[in-house]
């Protein structure tokens, strides 16, 4: 090759090294965090990160990408937790990105439906939204399954009480880092309407 000039590969190498760098490092290594996990974290997300406690979050399965930036979001204050501030404030950037790797790794379990009569409601809601209040589908952005995608959290089997708390929490402005679109869905909701969507989405495997 003519040295002066060099190929497109070439001449770009040292930014396509820096860009893979800057990816490995965001996406972080599941078996760096298992001593973590298991100090830090499992009494009360379980060891797997299926947590026991219904007002815990699950983070089994939970999106990567997701878990990364509320983990960065609770360490800067942006999100707040009186429980999950001070728990990652030891943490670095790496750990973090490792622990969003672990638990995204991990395979939920099913989740608990405490009223089932209550799931054609959350369905009707969560596949079609409410037109005359004005609240959008969930599956555009959560998937039809619930899985998520990327920075849209995964819902499916997540615990009812946890799910309840963070509408509260949208509605009322608190949840620091939330997007306007959830703060309104939240807002327009009615109690009746907020219980069946959370029983739905725990009733997604
Ligand atoms: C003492 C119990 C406790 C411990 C220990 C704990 N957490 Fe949490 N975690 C919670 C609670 C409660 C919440 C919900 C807080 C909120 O409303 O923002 C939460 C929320 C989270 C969330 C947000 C989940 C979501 O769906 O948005 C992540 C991620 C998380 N924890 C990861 C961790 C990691 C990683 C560790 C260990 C380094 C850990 N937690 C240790 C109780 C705990
Ligand atoms: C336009 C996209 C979009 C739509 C539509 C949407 N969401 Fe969300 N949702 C998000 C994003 C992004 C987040 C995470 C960021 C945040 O906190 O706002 C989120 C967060 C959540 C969370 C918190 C998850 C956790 O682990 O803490 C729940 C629960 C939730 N959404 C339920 C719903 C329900 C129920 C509907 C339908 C009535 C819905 N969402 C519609 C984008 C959307």
């Amino acid at each position: 090759m003519n040295p002066d000039h060099p190929g497109p590969t070439s001449r770009f190498a040292p930014f396509l090294a820096l860009f893979f760098l800057a990816a490995s490092a965001q996406a972080g290594d599941a078996a760096k965090a298992v001593g973590l996990a298991a100090n830090l974290c499992a009494s009360c997300h379980g060891e797997d990160g299926n947590s026991l406690v219904p007002a815990f979050p699950k983070l089994a399965g939970q999106q990567a990408v997701y878990l990364l930036r509320e983990l960065k979001d609770y360490k800067s204050g942006k999100r707040s937790s009186e429980v999950m501030v001070p728990i990652v404030s030891s943490l670095n950037e790496e750990d973090l990105a490792n622990l969003a790797a672990f638990y995204a790794s991990q395979k939920a379990t099913p989740g608990t439906v405490g009223d089932a009569g209550l799931l054609p409601l959350g369905k009707a809601l969560y596949l079609k939204g409410n037109a005359k209040s004005g609240i959008p589908a969930c599956d555009g952005c959560h998937e039809e399954g619930g899985g998520g995608d990327g920075k849209f959290p995964r819902v499916a089997g997540q615990n009812v009480d946890y799910a309840l708390d963070q509408f509260r929490l949208y509605a009322s402005g608190k949840r620091g880092n939330g997007t306007k679109v959830m703060q309104t869905i939240a807002e327009r909701m009615t109690p009746e309407e907020t219980k069946a969507v959370a029983e739905y989405m725990a009733s997604l495997p």
